[in-house]
């Protein structure tokens, strides 16, 4: 997803023939958050390579390239994320939306400086603290859920660390988490609580926790996108 006003600082940064590296599908209920590889091709009209270690998600995402005219500029590639550096050595952006955080959002900042481009530009997004003030049961939610949770100001002081500029930053709205996403899944979940595979009733009654964890939250946590420029 690209918000409006992100998506205008960007095309002015940009202009032909950049390289961009994405993490490619979408959580595993489907939904909107896949969409992104799509829209940055679209957009930057550029090449994009699309990564992913899960093979579906990828083929689905060619399939939906081709039928929105887009395959010539979208590339796939089966492989771990940690490995960007060695197989696409001189990126000008790299855009990761809630994917950084599986080898560790610091780590992945640092793996991939050595990715981008003196100048070129990472597009993060990482689920922040957003106040002081947590209830309860969302600590308790997060405690195994998340429990590497920082707060924003703390994630861009590891950016920093990590070789980067701060260009911008912009927290994802409560209604990017509910319209098309939550108010989709919260049904679907609850379809799925007595499925007689424990291991998809087990994850159902996640989501619900999930969902449930963010309608008590009051906004004490979000999806935060990290703009940041690699340092020379
Ligand atoms: C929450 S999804 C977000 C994906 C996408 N950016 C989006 O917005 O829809 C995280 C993705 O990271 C992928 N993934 C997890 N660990 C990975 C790794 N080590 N290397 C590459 N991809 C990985 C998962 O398969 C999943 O598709």
């Amino acid at each position: 997803m690209l918000p409006n006003a992100m998506r205008g600082k960007l095309s002015k940064l940009f202009h032909t023939g950049i390289t961009c590296a994405t993490f490619c599908c979408h959580r595993s209920w489907s939904l909107k958050l896949k969409r992104n590889n799509l829209v940055l091709a679209s957009e930057l009209r550029t090449p994009i390579h699309a990564v992913d270690s899960y093979e579906p998600f990828l083929n689905r995402l060619e399939r939906r390239a081709k039928e929105k005219g887009l395959a010539h500029l979208v590339r796939i590639h089966c492989m771990n994320m940690k490995d960007i550096p060695s197989v696409f050595p001189t990126l000008d952006l790299l855009w990761s939306e809630g994917a950084a955080y599986n080898i560790g959002f610091a780590n992945a900042l640092s793996t991939w400086a050595k990715a981008i481009k003196p100048n070129g530009f990472a597009v993060l997004t990482e689920l922040c603290r957003l106040r002081e003030q947590i209830p309860n049961a969302v600590k308790e939610f997060f405690r195994s859920g998340y429990p590497d949770m920082q707060s924003v100001p703390q994630n861009i002081a590891i950016a920093e660390e990590a070789g980067y500029k701060i260009f911008n930053t912009y927290t994802l709205p409560r209604e990017a988490w509910v319209n098309d996403y939550y108010d989709v899944l919260e049904p679907r979940a609850k379809s799925l609580v007595n499925h007689s595979d424990v291991a998809v009733r087990d994850f159902a009654v996640e989501t619900l926790k999930e969902i449930e964890a963010f309608k008590i939250s009051e906004d004490s946590y979000g999806y935060v996108f990290f703009v940041l420029q690699r340092s020379n």
